[in-house]
């Protein structure tokens, strides 16, 4: 079945071709319809111009005689006449048409080698030509040709009976390759319509032929790309869902539990006291864990608010040693940071101290008792480089390329017991690229973790999402 797309194309094709093939056969049939009346019209007056010289050479009444018995047997008819010109002889009986020819000829205009007299075998029904006989430089006569207009009429029959036979092939053979061709065109594109209907169904499993080397080839490959990223997408997403609700179930499942043994007329007052503490903890953590969540969707959705502002940034990093100290003091840390005093930057502060506290509390946590935690800021021509590196467990290979991603814990007992939840880095990242910034980390397990954050100065392409 012809689909609307390859018909569309299919009859474009056909029209095109077909319109050049009709004008090319045009040019082609008038071309050699005029050959083959000129040739038809050369050879009748080479025929009288034999007569002629024969005629001069020997004018007698037998051979006029010769000459107009020799042409009753042919398909064409001589007239001969004298200086006056009064028919002296011819081949058959003339009609009234052919002694107009002859009346209206003017002799003396008649060049040596003859001249075509009339060749419009379509509206007349004789051709004719004139050949003059000049007998010792002395003009004696003429040799009429004529010939039937029937006799082009067949020869041009017969070459337009061939056309249309040609006509008729190359139409058939036109429309086969435009419907080939419009197929083999428009298939591929039939395929990926199916795949991407298949898509929006929520069939992901799309594979379609790579193989062409063409644009349809490159739309293909496209095609099966986003299916595969649609995939993974969707089981990120079930993966991140069931995180999330994990996430939420496990503080509720504390809160529960404490909230009864709390309720029981059993629990002194002294364990009451610490258990709604550890309902009011739980509880922060629960916000805190929603309200990142929160953010991280509005990422998403390119609504995240960044508000730049020219900061001081040592003021900004003075006030971030400031809020973590309690941390660095109750686990005993050796924290040691510098930060140049001239150092103007263009960014969201708030944000920002976010970044730097998220990094800031994994060296705390992630670092031994005793161990040492170290902030360096260095200015760069268009950058502020921040390095926060610890002398901690570090990171092991096969968790590096996963923790920025969202819920994802390296030994998760571990970090949960440090009341982690995951989010910390991943909110941190998103931040950083949203002000055109960039951020690595390098670790060596049991080593410790350098993680570094450039900020650019100013921002050149205000690409942030204000709304
Ligand atoms: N400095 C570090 N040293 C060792 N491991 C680290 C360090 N920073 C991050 N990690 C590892 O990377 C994981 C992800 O860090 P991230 O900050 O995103 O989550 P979290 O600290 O577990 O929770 P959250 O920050 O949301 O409270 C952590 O669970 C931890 O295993
Ligand atoms: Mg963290």
């Amino acid at each position: 079945m012809l689909n609307k797309l390859s018909l569309k194309i299919g009859l474009l094709f056909f029209i095109v071709v077909i319109t050049v093939e009709i004008i090319l056969f045009s040019i082609l049939y008038t071309n050699l319809v005029n050959d083959r009346v000129d040739d038809v019209m050369g050879d009748l007056l080479a025929r009288g111009n034999t007569h002629r010289d024969v005629l001069e050479e020997n004018y007698t009444p037998s051979t006029l005689e010769h000459v107009a018995i020799m042409e009753s047997e042919s398909d064409f008819i001589v007239a001969i006449t004298d200086q006056e010109g009064v028919v002296v002889t011819s081949s058959n009986p003339m009609a009234p048409e052919m002694i107009s020819v002859i009346r209206h000829t003017d002799n003396d205009q008649v060049p040596d080698e003859g001249v075509v007299l009339e060749s419009d075998w379509a509206e007349k029904n004789f051709v004719a030509t004139d050949s003059p006989i000049i007998m010792d430089g002395v003009h004696s006569g003429h040799v009429f040709m004529f010939a039937n207009s029937n006799h082009i009429e067949k020869i041009i029959s017969n070459l337009t009976q061939q056309f249309l036979i040609i006509g008729v092939i190359t139409v058939i053979l036109t429309i086969i390759t435009v419907i080939v061709l419009s197929k083999v065109i428009t298939q591929p594109l039939v395929g990926m319509k199916q795949a991407t209907e298949a898509l929006s169904r929520g069939n992901h499993e799309v594979e379609l032929s790579t193989s062409r080397k063409d644009e349809l080839g490159e739309l293909a490959t496209a095609i099966t790309r986003l299916s595969k990223d649609l995939k993974r997408l969707k089981n990120e997403r079930n993966e991140f869902l069931s995180n999330v609700s994990h996430e939420l179930r496990t503080p509720l499942t504390y809160l529960k539990g404490y909230t009864d043994i709390i309720n029981r007329d059993t629990t002194s007052e002294e364990d009451r006291t610490r258990y709604t503490q550890i309902i009011q903890e739980e509880t922060e953590h629960l916000a805190g864990l929603i309200k990142t969540l929160f953010e991280l969707a509005k990422i998403d959705q390119n609504e995240f608010a960044i508000k730049k502002e020219k900061v001081e940034f040592d003021a900004l990093i003075q006030k971030i040693v400031e809020r973590i100290y309690p941390a660095i003091e109750e686990r005993s840390i050796e924290f040691s940071y510098f930060c140049p005093s001239n150092v103007v930057i263009t960014i969201d502060s708030e944000r920002i101290q976010q970044v730097l506290l998220n990094i800031l509390d994994n060296a705390i946590k992630y670092t031994p008792r005793g161990n040492h935690v170290r902030l360096e800021v260095v200015q760069n021509k268009n950058d502020v480089l921040t390095v926060i590196s610890d002398t901690g467990e570090g990171i092991s290979e096969e968790d590096m390329p996963y923790i920025f991603e969202r819920l994802y814990r390296a030994e998760k007992s571990r970090s949960r017991s440090k009341g982690g939840s995951g989010l910390g880095l991943t909110i941190a990242k998103e931040i950083v690229e949203l002000h055109n910034g960039k951020m690595e980390v390098e670790s060596e397990p049991g080593e410790g973790t350098v993680f570094n954050i450039s900020l650019p100065k100013e921002d050149a392409y205000e690409k942030s999402i204000v709304d």
